[in-house]
């Protein structure tokens, strides 16, 4: 999320991206399905609303009701081929500082989606889940978030992380806290703190690390999102801006990461002996 309608990046983003067509969206389906090599986690920074809409003389609010349709059909298409969770970067801690009609447009905006959609997304078995301080949202957008929570808290398809009200280092800080009032409490000692016991006081505690970082709008920067979780993760930056980011988008992108080494710090021959057999390539941990 950029706080400004220019672009640093040396991108110019574009207007209208590639048009695909039914067929060629097929064949990347297929393609992606036949590598195996799924992303388990797709984390996507939505960018670019403001400019989509500002590029075509409409109010910004339009190109956040446009990417409204881009959240269903990009969680629809991650369902359709078996990602297994996708975070979405919908309103950062810092998106509080925006115009007063803009913050209260979005939460209206995510009320009036979460409402319309809620039995489709049922119906497609999506668990929706939130990290960041949704307390912090106006009561009504709250009720309606968290009765999504609940409705779909059984449901063992994709699940749908909602970032709202987030900023990772509020919630490294938020987590460090709660770390330090458990040695306090001598639930374990200061020795006792290692990367594992971190991982368990984050928003993010029951879910697998992103693989597959994407940011829309051609933008070069984190924004303050999932710092301490996307450590390994692919990143993956198109131009296009968020409005414009539909099914073909997503599936570009993953085939784009199944083509990529993930080395973790070693050497490629390290990896390729490592590398399991194509069957067995899936990942099978649950996700709690
Ligand atoms: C970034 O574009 C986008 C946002 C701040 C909000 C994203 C919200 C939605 C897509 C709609 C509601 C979300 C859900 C999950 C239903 P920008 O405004 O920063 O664009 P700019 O950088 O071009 O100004």
């Amino acid at each position: 999320m950029s706080h400004g309608n220019h672009n640093h990046s040396g991108v110019s983003p574009k207007s209208v991206s590639k048009k695909w067509s039914a067929s060629e969206i097929e064949k990347l389906k297929t393609e992606i399905l036949e590598h195996g090599n799924l992303p388990y986690h797709i984390a996507i920074i939505m960018d670019g609303n403001g400019r989509w809409a500002q590029q075509r003389g409409l109010p910004r609010v339009a190109g956040h009701n446009e990417g409204v349709k881009s959240v269903r059909d990009v969680v629809e298409a991650a369902g359709e081929i078996g990602v297994k969770a996708l975070t979405l970067y919908a309103f950062s801690q810092e998106n509080w500082k925006r115009p007063t009609w803009e913050v209260s447009a979005l939460m209206k905006l995510l009320m009036r989606t979460i409402h319309n959609e809620l039995n489709n997304l049922h119906k497609q078995n999506v668990r929706v889940k939130t990290i960041g301080h949704i307390e912090l949202l106006p009561a009504d957008t709250l009720k309606q978030l968290l009765g999504a929570v609940e409705k779909t808290k059984h449901n063992t398809g994709l699940i749908l992380n909602l970032a709202l009200s987030y900023s990772a280092r509020i919630e490294i800080i938020d987590a460090v806290k709660n770390i330090a009032r458990d040695v306090q409490h001598h639930k374990f000692s200061v020795d006792d703190i290692n990367e594992m016991l971190f991982t368990k006081y984050l928003n993010t505690a029951d879910l697998p690390e992103p693989d597959l970082v994407i940011r829309t709008s051609g933008e070069f920067r984190v924004s303050n999102f999932l710092l301490w979780q996307i450590a390994y993760s692919e990143i993956y930056i198109t131009d296009t801006f968020w409005p414009d980011f539909r099914k073909a988008h997503l599936f570009d992108a993953i085939r784009d990461y199944q083509k990529r080494e993930r080395r973790f710090g070693k050497v490629s021959e390290q990896v390729a002996a490592e590398k399991p057999k194509k069957a067995d390539s899936k990942k099978t941990a649950a996700v709690k």
